[in-house]
Formats: C-alpha cells, structure tokens, sequence
C-alpha cells in the first residue's frame, strides 16, 4: 500500500471510531440509568385467548402475578439505592437471590405474553422459516420438539417454567427447563419462546391436568413472534 493509501485508510479508521464513540455517548444520555420495571402492554384483549385461557385467568396471571414480580424487583432496587445513600448493611444474598427470582419472572412473563396471541392473529398458526430448520435439524421434526418441549413443561418440579433457547457457541435450539424463575438457566443463552408453569397461570382453567394446559398453549403459541426473535438474534450474532 502506498503512502497516500495507507493515511487514507487511517483517516477513514479514526473517522468511524468518532462516529461510534459519539454515537455510544449519545445512547448513553438516553438511558435512565436509575430506571425501574414496568408491565408491558397486552397486545391482546383479556378474552381473546378463550377458550385456551379465560379471561378471568389470563387477567389475575397478568394484572396481580406479573406484577408483584414487578412491584419485588422495584422494591429491592429502591432498598438497595437507600442502603448506599445512607450507608446501610444489606443481606446480599438475600436480597440478591429475592432480586433475581423478581427480575427473572418479570423477564420471562414479559416474553410469555409476546409469544401468545389469538387464533386468527398468530395464535396456533404453523411454524415456517429459519427456526423451523434449526428445530427440524436438532429434533428430526417440529413434532418431535413439541413432545419433547411438553414432556419438559409436565415434569417441571413445582413451580417454573418450560423454555426453548439457542446456544449460540453450537448452534442448537435447546430446551431448559426452569425451576421457580431463575434456577437451571443456561447463562447467555438467548430465550425465544416460554411456558409458564406456575400453578397460578392454569389452575383457575386446568386444575391439576398441566398436559392439557401444554396441549391449550400451543393452541394459541404465535411462532411468528418466536421465529422474529430468533431472526433478530441471527443478524446480532
Ligand atoms: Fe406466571
């Protein structure tokens, strides 16, 4: 390379590390680095979901479980904000396991309500695109995924959750299956698609028969929403 190409090249260089500092400072002034939880907007009607979820169970899931999770997490990050202002002692694994069981079910049902929708609106509708070759790759068919998934979500011990994620390292769609809303999780693993577990999010429906819950669910699993995220993580990565 010559003289004049070699500083044309550092010029172009130094001009796209300005551009991205100023950009990343600019990100920075946005963020509200003392922000909190809120709960998501439903995209859908509380009875919209019937006759696989009530409206009377979908609303208490939504409007009291979902958050409380919220209403924890918030109260642990204003406890833990009064505790170094006034220079207090706080319990850290205490409070850091009550925050990471209240963080974690406010992730996972913000992710749960994405993933449902009415039929008609995506709810029930087929699995189509990438995801639907990944799955096929690893299981032999999205049938076999479904079993696998179902047979995931009866057998979770009390309460917790069924979920599908993606290894990045191996690229595998995997299962994992959650006890309460943090334990048993693959750290960094992206999750695209959940089934919460808890009693509270059938029994007012279901009773006890969580396979027929597992059986309502896919009945109103929007596999678009699940095959975007997966999309989205495939041009991130
Ligand atoms: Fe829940």
């Amino acid at each position: 390379m010559n003289d004049g190409n070699e500083r044309a090249t550092t010029m172009k260089a130094t001009a796209t590390k300005v551009r991205a500092t100023k950009q990343i400072k600019a990100m920075l002034a946005t963020i509200d680095v003392n922000g909190s939880y809120e709960l998501p907007t439903l995209e859908y009607d509380y009875s919209s979901l019937a006759p696989y979820l009530s409206e009377e169970q979908l609303r208490i899931h939504y409007e009291k479980h979902h958050q409380a999770y919220i209403n924890g997490a918030n109260g642990i990050l204003y406890k833990l904000e009064k505790a170094r202002k006034d220079n207090l002692y706080l319990d850290q694994k205490s409070t850091l396991k009550k925050l990471s069981f209240n963080i974690g079910g406010h992730m996972l049902h913000s992710l749960f309500w994405g993933n449902l929708a009415p039929q008609g609106k995506g709810g029930g509708d087929e699995l189509d695109g990438p995801l639907a070759s990944v799955l096929n790759k690893e299981y032999g068919s999205v049938e076999r995924f479904t079993k696998e998934f179902t047979q995931a979500a009866v057998s979770t011990e009390g309460s917790g959750w069924a979920a599908l994620t993606y290894c990045t390292q191996t690229a595998r769609p995997l299962i994992m299956q959650v006890e309460k809303h943090n334990t048993n999780i693959y750290p960094t693993f992206a999750v695209l698609m959940v089934l919460d577990m808890f009693e509270h999010a059938y029994y007012l429906d279901y009773q006890n028969d969580r396979a027929k819950f597992v059986d309502a669910f896919f009945h109103i699993l929007n596999w678009n929403v699940v095959n975007q995220r997966f999309e989205r993580l495939l041009e991130r990565s």
